[in-house]
């Protein structure tokens, strides 16, 4: 068994300091040599089908979910095309418009959750295009949908999604860029510098890896309390909401994500004396903005621990007791890196509590009933 782990404690540990290879894989073969454009030869849908898309619907559950929402903003950003992401458990429950000019993006790391079949399944039946985004060759998933992109992160044991979600976003990216170059909407330009900045993400994961340190000591000192908060404006509060999930599943540790502007509109009230707050402020846009709402919970006496950019120690130092900086990269980008850091928090956290991190209670790695 220790030596399935690769020497790792865990699974989950392993799975996590596999991302710099699971990212590499997951992008081999799928770039031009010319580092230009994206080539997805798996894909079935041809270019003018592609182009009359009007709508797209992300579905899932979970942390595949949460994927979802940044692919959202990827789609949007990159295409213009507008997305909705739904929880696949809510999706055929609130009767959405689905014609055949929808693209319905499935993700899932099993291929087999039952709910996001459900979910392909009425897509289909309304006519939409099914593409799925899974982890297994195989998987139910896999086999219905009418095309597949595979994330290359190999097998995930982890109840806990790791390598399977920051994979699910490099698929996301690369999907992006491959629908923007097809309908025009980015040009060679932008799309190189995408390119060349997602291959440089492995390294610049390796780096956040070298720093767990320093993480283990957060959340030795998290684990002490009862409830915590994680916010952030945009990406990054898709990515809160990620962490979220991940320290609530295996350190039993209740938390909220909350969309940084939001808070003054109520859950503010909860912020108190020495209360933990992990602040995601990594999208250059909304810097100023996530920092002001950094400042109204530090006033109110929260313990802080700022997600940051390189670079912005200094002045984030101000207004956070304590700051984790990871790499610079594209704001669009910068959700395959932040994940990271909170991935680690949410294992050190649940090791210090002693809890089954590979086998969180009560859940399963594959939920196949509805
Ligand atoms: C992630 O940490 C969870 N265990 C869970 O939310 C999971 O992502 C969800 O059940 C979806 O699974 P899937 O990707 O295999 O469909």
């Amino acid at each position: 068994m220790t030596a399935e782990k690769g020497g790792f404690d865990h699974f989950m540990l392993k799975e996590i300091h596999e991302q710099p290879k699971a990212y590499h894989d997951t992008m081999l073969g799928r770039i031009s040599e010319d580092g230009r454009s994206v080539v997805l030869p798996e894909l079935k849908i041809s270019a003018e089908k592609l182009r009359g898309i009007n709508r797209v619907h992300i579905v899932a559950c979970g942390t595949a979910y949460h994927a979802g929402l940044v692919g959202k903003s990827i789609i949007e950003n990159l295409v213009r095309i507008p997305v909705e992401t739904d929880v696949a458990s809510e999706y055929r429950y609130r009767s959405p418009i689905i014609t055949p000019d929808t693209l319905v993006i499935v993700v899932s790391q099993s291929g087999e959750t039952a709910d996001t079949l459900a979910a392909l399944r009425e897509a289909q039946r309304n006519g939409a295009h099914v593409l799925a985004i899974t982890n297994v060759v195989g998987s139910s998933v896999a086999r219905e949908a009418d095309d597949v992109i595979i994330t290359l992160a190999g097998p995930e044991i982890a109840v806990a999604s790791t390598k399977a979600y920051s994979s699910q976003l490099i698929a996301f990216y690369l999907f992006g860029l491959y629908w923007a170059q097809t309908n025009g909407t980015q040009d060679e330009a932008t799309v190189a510098n995408i390119l060349a900045a997602m291959q440089a993400l492995p390294e610049q994961v390796e780096k956040i890896l070298a720093q767990a340190e320093v993480i283990k000591g957060v959340a030795e000192s998290i684990s002490k309390h009862d409830s915590l908060f994680f916010i952030g404006r945009g990406l990054d509060y898709a990515v809160a909401m990620e962490g979220s999930l991940k320290l609530k599943e295996i350190s039993y540790i209740h938390s909220e994500a909350y969309p940084a502007g939001e808070l003054k509109h109520g859950t503010l009230a909860l912020i108190e004396e020495g209360i933990p707050v992990i602040a995601l402020i990594t999208q250059e846009g909304l810097y100023e903005k996530t920092l002001s709402n950094i400042k109204e919970v530090k006033a109110r006496g929260a313990d802080v621990l700022g997600i940051i950019n390189e670079g912005h120690e200094a002045e984030v130092a101000k207004s956070t007791d304590r700051q984790f900086a990871i790499p610079r990269t594209l704001p669009l980008l910068t959700p395959a890196l932040s994940v990271v850091p909170l991935q680690l928090l949410s294992y050190y956290a649940s090791l210090a509590l002693g809890h089954d991190v590979d086998k969180p209670r009560n859940l399963a790695k594959s939920v196949t009933v509805e």
